[in-house]
């Protein structure tokens, strides 16, 4: 049918079928800015203005549109000149949203932006309420919505015409403990009313910057801890075609999987003749088409410290979700239409979705392909994808010295990353006949690497281009859809696009590994833990990408902060067993936090459990036996993922300021205290809690994992920064560019940066283990200083070519390099374009570059104390999170502004960790969730308040003495929620989410 609509004020007429979306033809249309999410009007990416209002154009037809008005992103503002061309410039709500660090992965902004603009056209003075229901069509994974909440007002101020606060004001070092003395810890003082906060606690609608505390080393520095906007937030905030998907390619073909309905069988006969039949169809694979080539999917550097147990394609499938066959044809439609007339004959085999059971010695082998391969204790005959023995010290002995024995069991469910962007994938052969992969990956490096084989192609056949990506979480750190897509290109020699449906996500990719936890502790009555001892027992699914590494995580981060006080201090009892078992679970893999977040729900509740029961303070106990700087990260001597284990000395750890920072801020000594606080005046059902966590993570793997960066000048005196480094929304681009600008003496702007092409940009292992400022910003330190050295020997030689007599002669090393120029003693300077332009055009002719690479001989911990307020419905077991702050020792922040990004969004991924995220299965393995209805993760409207606080030490070996930030804020969330729902109605949650029927069936015994 013909269809007609005014687009951003140009007419289009199309020609679509009656089925067809908005959304479908919007982007067929080039109106990239509209983006995919789902195809259920759940996540609101696809938000247009249809009429002025906003719309889902994903579930909304093209034929409802016709002749009406639509407006996009791309109509909203563009960049303020280009070239001799001055526009419009951006949308005072586009300026906000960069300004106020309102853009992580970019991937929900144009929605967000297009939702506030038509709030403000009918509201132009909204208050806070008013934004975050104007926001809560739009889900956003990465950003906590506080900034863009702030974003949006401050558009709303500076469109009424009002004066805003400078973006960078932020408060002076000796600010962060803004409450009245009274409230100081110690100083008792009377109750505010309730509800209310103290005053000078900043509140959430106002306040653009966290707190911080400033190392001294960081003082001179002009671009290191600065909140610079991020580098690639003018293109993603005007909704440019920056994402995997928005990309154009003749004659492409769409791929399709068909997925398999049960969890376990043999493919007993496979016909795909009448797909082949259909018209449109270019393709279709099944196990009989392809190489039979084993590896993992785990993205992780050689060796991967996993086995190889899975196929492209193979005659098993092993859960409900697991890939049958591959289609290509010229549309969706008919790959969908192909995917029904494959015949498939399944011959059922018993399906495992206990892990206990799994283990047992008479249970069916879930892999028994003889290519499979072992890797360290993996035992595919006993269902073991890996096997983990720790013990430090002497576990047995310590309890023996205990004067109480705690034990305690607590279970953790999977979760999904649930990154708005999907999975997706392009492929296509160059004109050089080399395999192009566009990907929406964290790991581009290890997808060339891993495929290389599984393709038969050798790695310099491969290029993998990673554009920007729409959020990963962890998610995007396996090699899971590229060879989809990459067979179909061999098949048939065309493009192809594959792109996950939101229901593909949820029953093909990947998710948490859940866990059931034993917890077993020995304490001497002063609170003196003597060993402590953890058993997880993890399920890792049909596959066991990353199983050994996220479970030896559990144990080598939780059960490393708390190591004993006095005697036990030197010498830590811990023990971490683990066996991580396959089931017919869809596989579990990499999620932000690594298998952290699992080991601190045990370990921060058991603590809990134990301070009240010997009655002691439940901060003061954790803080007696916790790590400190100086010792040892005990596991760093029995254990590194099955490599050799080096010891190592924690340098920084700013975990006490923390503790003192987040319990000022929360009014802890105020209020835990306090029985009259945990009542609601007239709500006798209704009880309030506090309830704290303290964690730590790691920062990059050591003795593995490599980053580099190249950096070369150009005759502007800018530069061009090449990273293979992968900024998922992270912030890491911009990071990045700030210390090579820092080590170049020039503005942010001055760099440009490229992230990643395996073909252009230097190796990098890519983004996850919290390991890309740390990791990739000492490689980039490295290059840039290198440049930075040319730079300064090329300024010399200029600077003493018309030296005065008397004059004594420039010494390279005495040049400075700042605000653009190169700057010698007495004052006399060169341009930075002077020099370029000197070594390009005029004299001894060089490119000045520099290239850096940077492995790291350490993992330095960052540190954090979360706190949490929650209050509970005793009638209903309904949890309400009030509050959460959390104070973070991550090293220096390079960027205030994404690093506190990094932790709002971080907590409030945490936050569906501890109340209402989790996937569950039937019988017969099939997924329960299957959408973002099902599976809630949280709206703007449903927000706690969220404070971060920076603890800043100066790790020593780095240069700008950065730790990781990224991780950390998904670990205390859920434990610091748990402890506060104890606090509040002394309901005992050992299983997360603490959903209104587990509470209420705690409250129900205590009752009893
Ligand atoms: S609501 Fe339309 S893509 Fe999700
Ligand atoms: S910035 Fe909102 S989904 Fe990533």
């Amino acid at each position: 049918m013909k269809l007609s609509f005014t687009i951003n004020n140009k007419i289009h007429e199309i020609e679509a079928s009656p089925g067809d979306t908005l959304l479908k033809a919007l982007r067929s249309l080039g109106y990239f800015g509209v983006k995919h999410g789902c195809e259920t009007g759940e996540c609101g990416a696809c938000t247009v203005l249809l009429d002025g209002k906003p719309v889902n154009s994903c579930v909304f037809l093209a034929a409802q549109a016709d002749g009406r008005l639509i407006q996009t992103i791309e109509s909203v503002g563009e960049h303020p000149v280009q070239g001799w061309r001055e526009t419009g410039g951006l949308h005072p709500l586009q300026q906000a949203f960069i300004e106020s660090g309102a853009i992580q992965c970019g991937y929900c902004t144009p929605a967000q932006v297009l939702a506030a603009k038509e709030l403000l056209q009918r509201n132009p003075s909204p208050n806070e309420d008013d934004v975050r229901e104007a926001l809560s069509g739009v889900l956003c994974r990465c950003t906590g919505y506080l900034k863009p909440v702030q974003a949006v007002l401050r558009a709303a101020a500076v469109m009424r015409g009002e004066a805003v606060e400078p973006v960078g004001g932020y408060p002076p070092a000796e600010m962060p403990v803004t409450a009245p003395p009274e409230w100081l810890p110690g100083e008792g003082g009377p109750l505010p009313p309730a509800g209310d906060e103290p005053s000078g606690v900043v509140q959430t609608s106002t306040r653009i910057m966290p707190r911080i505390q400033v190392a001294p080393e960081t003082e001179a520095w002009q671009r290191v801890g600065k909140p610079e906007p991020k580098v690639d937030s003018v293109k993603l905030v005007q909704g440019k075609p920056a994402f995997t998907a928005d990309f154009e390619k003749r004659d492409m073909l769409v791929a399709k999987v068909l997925w398999s309905p049960v969890a376990h069988a043999r493919i007993k006969r496979i016909d795909a003749s009448r797909a082949r039949e259909l018209p449109g169809v270019a393709a279709v694979l099944t196990w009989q088409d392809i190489p039979r080539v084993v590896y993992s999917t785990a993205g992780q550097s050689d060796p991967i410290p996993g086995p190889l147990d899975c196929f492209s394609l193979d005659n098993k499938v092993r859960f409900a979700g697991d890939r049958v066959a591959f289609v290509a044809a010229e549309t969706e439609e008919i790959a969908l239409q192909a995917l029904k007339l494959i015949d498939v004959e399944y011959e059922p085999l018993p399906i495992l979705l206990d892990p206990a059971q799994a283990m047992l010695p008479e249970a069916p082998r879930i892999h028994d392909e003889p290519e499979y391969v072992n890797f360290a204790d993996s035992d595919p005959s006993r269902n073991l994808a890996a096997h983990i023995r720790i013990d430090i010290g002497d576990v047995e002995k310590g309890f023996a010295e205990a004067d109480e024995i705690f034990e305690g069991d607590y279970e953790v469910p999977k979760v999904q990353q649930a990154h708005i962007e999907p999975h997706v994938v392009v492929t296509y052969w160059d004109e050089d006949d080399r395999l192009v992969i566009r990907t929406s990956t964290q790991v581009p490096f290890h997808v060339r690497r891993q495929l290389a084989p599984v393709l038969g192609l050798p790695v310099k056949r491969i290029r993998v281009i990673k554009p920007r990506i729409g959020g990963g979480f962890g998610g995007k750190q396996e090699v899971m859809i590229e060879d989809v897509a990459a067979h179909l290109t061999i098949a048939t020699g065309r493009p192809v696009i594959f792109e996950y449906t939101r229901e593909e996500e949820f029953i093909a990719a990947r998710s948490r590994h859940p866990m059931r936890i034993h917890m077993k502790t020995g304490v001497k009555r002063d609170g003196t833990i003597t060993a402590n001892s953890m058993y997880a027992l993890s399920d890792t699914g049909a596959y066991g990408c990353h199983a050994l590494t996220v479970t030896g995580n559990t144990g080598h981060k939780a059960m490393a902060l708390y190591v004993g006080d006095g005697a036990y201090r030197l010498s830590p009892n811990i023990r971490f067993y683990a066996d991580v078992v396959y089931t017919n679970h869809p596989p579990a893999g990499a999620f932000r936090g690594y298998g952290v977040p699992q080991g601190f729900w045990p370990v921060e509740r058991h603590m809990e459990k134990i301070a009240r029961k010997l009655n002691l303070d439940p901060i003061e106990f954790r803080l007696k036996n916790a790590l400190r700087a100086g010792e040892l990260q005990p596991f760093s001597t029995a254990w590194s993922e099955g490599r050799e284990a080096r010891p190592e000395t924690i340098e920084t750890c700013g975990l006490e300021e923390c503790v003192r920072q987040g319990r000022a801020v929360i009014g802890w000594d105020q209020k835990y205290p306090d029985p009259r606080w945990h009542q609601v005046p007239g709500k006798p059902y209704l009880r309030r809690g506090f309830g704290v966590a303290l964690v730590m993570q790691g920062t990059a793997i050591p003795y593995l994992d490599m980053g580099a960066a190249s950096i070369k000048m150009n005759e502007d005196g800018s530069f061009n920064l090449l990273v293979g480094a992968t900024d998922l929304g992270t912030g890491s681009d911009t990071v990045l560019a700030q210390m090579a600008a820092e080590v170049l003496g020039v503005p942010l702007e001055d760099i440009i940066v490229y992230s990643s092409d395996t073909d252009f940009t230097p190796f990098d292992k890519g983004a996850y283990a919290s390991s890309t400022t740390y990791i990739s910003g000492a490689a980039v330190v490295r290059a840039a200083e290198q440049a930075a050295e040319r730079i300064r020997i090329r300024a010399a030689h200029m600077l003493n070519q018309d030296l005065a007599e008397g004059m004594s002669p420039v010494e390279p090393a005495g040049i400075l390099l700042a605000n653009r120029l190169a700057v010698a003693p007495g004052d006399r300077s060169v341009t930075l374009a002077e020099v370029a332009r000197n070594a390009l055009h005029h004299e001894n002719q060089e490119q000045i570059m520099g290239i850096g690479s940077y492995m790291s001989p350490v993992a330095p911990p960052p540190f954090a104390a979360q706190f949490a307020e929650v209050t509970v419905d005793t009638e209903t077991g309904q949890v309400v999170v009030e509050k959460l702050v959390m104070a973070v020792d991550s090293g220096v922040i390079v960027n205030p502004i994404t690093a506190s990004g990094q932790i709002e969004g971080g907590m409030v991924q945490a936050l569906g960790y501890a109340v209402c995220e989790e996937m569950r299965y039937d019988e017969y393995g099939r997924a329960r969730e299957r959408d973002l209805t099902g599976y809630h993760i949280y709206r703007s409207n449903e927000m706690p308040e969220l404070q971060v606080i920076f603890v800043e030490t100066f790790e020593p070996s780095h240069p700008f003495g950065v730790k990781a930030v990224a991780e950390i804020p998904m670990d205390g969330v859920a434990p610091a929620v748990g402890n506060a729902i104890l606090d509040a109605c002394g309901a005992q949650i050992d299983e997360n989410p603490a959903t209104p029927e587990r509470v209420w069936r705690s409250l129900r015994t205590l009752v009893a």
